[in-house]
């Protein structure tokens, strides 16, 4: 992957860049789930319009809220759920462009995350997995990988609802219904 056409804030983040310094922050009680939201807020802010800006961190931030709620029930890890939500979307958001954001953000998310220093290699794994698999809305996966798929869903239908889904997530989106009892 070049980082060629990657924006300033978004490449710094990526490189592992400690503005602020991250172990300063775990001082200061930042959990692993605020230090990754705060990575992926300089992502956002890196964006050029106002709308854009707007429309990422709505994104985002609600993909990864229902991933909470989604894992909640199934009883899969929220911490881990949380995270891949905040960073499944990471290429579309540091690059640009939309055309293979999820194999793409699977290798830009594990390259954060190891600049971390504070994943074990199993949680990278899962996390990337799950960022990795999410366009892949007609198959299934594993569990995690599912809560995020579901989450993305999730946050598309709610935000319009009473929207038609889109073709790709239709059937995702009715198993979500009856999964949580909506009409
Ligand atoms: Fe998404």
């Amino acid at each position: 992957m070049t980082q060629a056409s990657i924006r300033p804030a978004a490449a710094a983040c990526l490189a592992g860049e400690r503005i602020g310094d991250c172990e300063a922050r775990k001082e200061n009680g930042l959990d692993r789930i605020e230090r990754v939201r705060e990575k992926m807020d300089r992502v956002i802010r890196g964006l050029a319009g106002e709308n854009e800006k707007r429309d990422a961190c709505i994104h985002l931030y609600g993909v990864s809220q229902f991933c909470a709620m989604i894992a909640m029930k199934r009883g899969v890890n929220v911490e881990l759920a949380v995270i891949a939500g905040m960073m499944h979307d990471i290429y579309t958001y540091s690059a640009g462009e939309t055309k293979d954001h999820a194999h793409k953000g699977a290798e830009m998310a594990r390259q954060v995350l190891i600049s971390m220093g504070s994943f074990e290699d199993g949680e990278v794994e899962q996390i990337c997995s799950a960022v990795y698999h999410h366009s892949s809305k007609k198959k299934k996966h594993g569990e995690l990988d599912e809560v995020l798929k579901d989450a993305d869903v999730f946050q598309h239908c709610i935000y319009h609802p009473g929207a038609l889904a889109a073709d790709k997530e239709r059937e995702r989106w009715e198993a979500l219904k009856r999964e949580f009892g909506i009409r």
